[in-house]
């Protein structure tokens, strides 16, 4: 980052400290190794500009949002017609059938369409239907699964104060009022998990999961786990829940859940839905989705679900994401891509794991073995990490970061990112990672 951006950056920093709370809108913005959040003016394709009109090409992507890049035509002239024609929030429209009935053909699990805002709007509401559902209170998630920031998700580990250092803080270290009904697992683990539904199957309402893991970098499941969480889940009338707000449209249209081949009861998306636009889904089972307000007993209701400006964009960004052999190619690309930087990091020696699925990947820094548990992720070497981002950052490539703590987090690629794009970026972290491997 240039000086000049660096002094007005700061000030700018300094100034929305003492009007925003901490000084951002959402906590994971500060950006842990840079001190501040990195300011953007805009953003176009694979790249964002900066204050100073420094381009860079986007590693984050609007945490997973611009699974297209920026300003996508198609996207952008669907707000714009939207907002010409004046359609109001709070009112339904055809589009909203239009794009639900999209969405059960494009989701294996969803029979019906519920739409929202957030990501956390929605994944409280499939732990709402379950309860109503089963008639129970406790739920499993797995350590490090991210589910939004809602009371009853905030466990990452056993401590549900939030002592452990890489958590997410729940209630400032007031423990939350459904402390025992949640049972966190370690990812991965058939043996914890079985151990756990022979123990308490008759009490659990759902279990819940991001199908890969990738709020820790990225973690997929071990073969055959997805299958057991299906099995076991449903032998003991439970609710399975694929929380696929980052998983959704990452690797197949369909998501996690039709790139393994195993359907959930329910299953949430947002982020790359709309485009960067907010929209979220809950989908799932008719039966469990009709017990939703205005059919069933399960509230569930909002001002802004269901934005029509989120609803344009995401008919319009599945419009895109559905051309024939799109996700043939991404894949492709980002394996490739993966595959490539490893080998780039291997021959500077540095340690460091890159996994990836799709057009999400993590970096682990520290670590050469595969990463398969929250566990494993942490150890993550979080002083390795920044000298990478921040010397990525001076040569034009934006990698966020989202703790100083624990696992990495996850960067990807978009849509718009070229061949070239690819090609540079490698070139740039070769300097970067003989730079990091010099002796100091
Ligand atoms: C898997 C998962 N679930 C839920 C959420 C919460 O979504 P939102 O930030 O839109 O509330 C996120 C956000 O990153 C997520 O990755």
């Amino acid at each position: 980052m240039s000086q000049t951006l660096a002094t007005e950056a700061d000030r700018l920093f300094a100034g929305a400290r003492s009007v925003l709370a901490g000084g951002v809108s959402a906590a994971l913005r500060l950006h842990p190794y840079v001190g501040r959040p990195v300011y953007l003016a805009g953003g176009e394709g694979a790249y964002v500009t900066d204050l100073d009109g420094q381009r860079y090409l986007d590693f984050n992507l609007a945490n997973g949002a611009a699974l297209l890049g920026h300003r996508h035509p198609g996207v952008e002239q669907a707000v714009i017609d939207c907002l010409r024609a004046g359609v109001p929030t709070a009112a339904e429209t055809p589009s909203h059938e239009r794009l639900a009935a999209l969405l059960t053909e494009i989701i294996p699990a969803a029979e019906r369409v519920r739409f929202a805002t957030n990501g956390s709007d929605v994944t409280i509401v499939a732990l709402r239907i379950a309860r109503h559902a089963t008639g129970r209170t406790a739920f499993v998630k797995f350590e490090g699964h991210y589910h939004g920031l809602l009371e009853p998700f905030l466990f990452r580990q056993a401590d549900p104060t939030g002592a452990d250092g890489a958590a997410i803080p729940s209630s400032g270290g007031v423990p939350v009022a459904e402390g025992e009904d949640v049972f966190v697992l370690p990812w991965n683990d058939a043996a914890a998990f079985e151990a756990c539904l022979d123990r308490h199957g008759d009490r659990i309402a759902a279990v819940f999961c991001e199908p890969v893991h990738y709020n820790a970098g990225c973690i997929p499941p071990a073969p055959g786990f997805l299958e057991l969480l299906r099995a076991r889940t449903s032998a003991a009338g439970a609710v399975l829940v694929f929380d696929e707000v980052l998983s959704g449209f990452r690797m197949a249209l369909g998501g996690a859940q039709a790139h393994y081949g195993v359907t959930p009861d329910l299953t949430t998306v947002a982020k790359a839905l709309a485009n960067g636009m907010p929209l979220a889904a809950l989908a799932g089972r008719a039966d469990l989705m009709e017990s939703l307000a205005p059919t069933g007993p399960v509230a569930h209701s909002g001002t802004y679900s269901g934005h029509p400006l989120g609803v344009a964009a995401a008919l319009a960004a599945l419009e895109e994401l559905r051309a024939p052999g799109l996700y043939d190619r991404l894949n492709a690309t980002a394996d490739a891509f993966y595959r490539d930087l490893q080998a780039i990091l291997d021959r500077h020696a540095l340690p460091v794991r890159v996994q990836g699925l799709g057009a999400r990947f993590g970096l682990y820094f520290g670590r050469t073995a595969p990463v398969r548990s929250y566990n494993d992720a942490r150890d993550h070497d979080h002083d390795l990490h920044k000298r990478f981002v921040l010397a990525c950052l001076e040569r034009g490539l934006y990698f966020h970061a989202y703790s100083r703590q624990g696992p990495p987090g996850h960067a990807g690629i978009s849509l718009a990112h070229s061949a070239t794009d690819l090609a540079t970026a490698l070139t740039a972290i070769d300097d970067v990672a003989a730079e990091m491997a010099r002796p100091a």
